[in-house]
């Protein structure tokens, strides 16, 4: 997929990994990139920052909590007035907050479900739209669980499921749907990540592990998520880790795993 001229919405984008996935699509000439995100100034500041690097109109903030299903349908449907036509979305939000379990399954697993259902509704062929691509954010701890977050390894693996589902009405939509896994990386969800675990969770194995841990660039995954959009075929399941290039990895039908009882 060719990204100049398309048009993309990014939630979670005002900070962090989202909003250097924000920059890079600007880079590689996107017309324009639309930041879904809490109502708390960083937005703002986001577009700002975008526009004195890209222009004028290049990028728009939407206000939202995507966990709240109403808002985000208003919201989605407020940037499909402005665009016209919605080519992208990368649903990005997230927190690794397993004391707060409840509300992080609704931003990192209900909330996705939904901007990925409202994306193939606007952009399946099957409804009279034009296909597109679906980006959906989940981690290296989506494909292998750990015990120090396993909730939000929970979540993660997850978004790998229903996105593989989803990946199978491609004939029908006309969307392809994308995964993009990335490996630890330096952002304040891992930098002050260590009072958000169960209490039962060993906290010095987990800040140990940190310590020993590459906490890669998040450029290096922004890098990565320009080349699955241009890349990756239907389905496909990436992994950015450890400063590396990007990664496709298998998910193979659970009988290879066979071993005797
Ligand atoms: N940092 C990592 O090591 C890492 C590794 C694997 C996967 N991820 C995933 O990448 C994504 C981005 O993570 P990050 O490290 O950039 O985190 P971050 O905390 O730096 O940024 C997250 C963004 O999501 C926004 N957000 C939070 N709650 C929201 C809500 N209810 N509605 C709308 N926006 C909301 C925040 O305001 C922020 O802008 C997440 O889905 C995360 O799970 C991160």
């Amino acid at each position: 997929m060719q990204i100049r001229e398309k048009t993309s919405l990014i939630t979670g984008g005002a900070n962090g990994i989202g909003f250097l996935y924000a920059h890079e699509l600007l880079r590689h000439d996107a017309k324009c990139v639309y930041i879904m995100d809490l109502d708390n100034g960083d937005g703002k500041e986001a577009v700002q920052k975008l526009e004195a690097e890209f222009g004028k109109g290049r990028a728009r903030f939407f206000p939202c909590d995507v966990t709240n299903s109403e808002h985000f349908t208003d919201n989605f449907q407020a940037v499909i007035d402005t665009c016209g036509q919605l080519d992208i979305l990368i649903n990005n939000a997230g927190i690794m907050d397993d004391s707060r379990w409840d509300f992080m399954i609704d931003l990192n697993f209900k909330a996705l479900v939904r901007g990925s259902l409202l994306a193939m509704d606007h952009m399946g062929k099957h409804n009279g739209g034009n296909g597109g691509t679906i980006v959906n954010v989940s981690s290296i701890v989506g494909l292998t669980p750990t015990p120090f977050f396993s909730i939000y390894s929970g979540t993660k693996h997850a978004v790998v499921g229903f996105s593989l589902g989803l990946r199978g009405s491609y004939e029908k939509t006309g969307v392809r749907v994308l995964v993009m896994c990335p490996g630890i990386t330096k952002t304040p969800l891992i930098t002050e990540c260590s009072d958000k675990t169960l209490e039962f969770v060993q906290k010095e194995d987990l800040i140990n592990g940190l310590e020993k841990s590459i906490l890669q660039a998040p450029e290096k995954v922004a890098s990565a998520m320009i080349d699955l959009i241009e890349m990756g075929e239907n389905g496909a399941v990436w992994v950015a880790e450890c400063n590396e290039p990007p990664y496709a990895i298998e998910t193979p039908h659970y009988s290879a795993h066979r071993k005797p009882i």
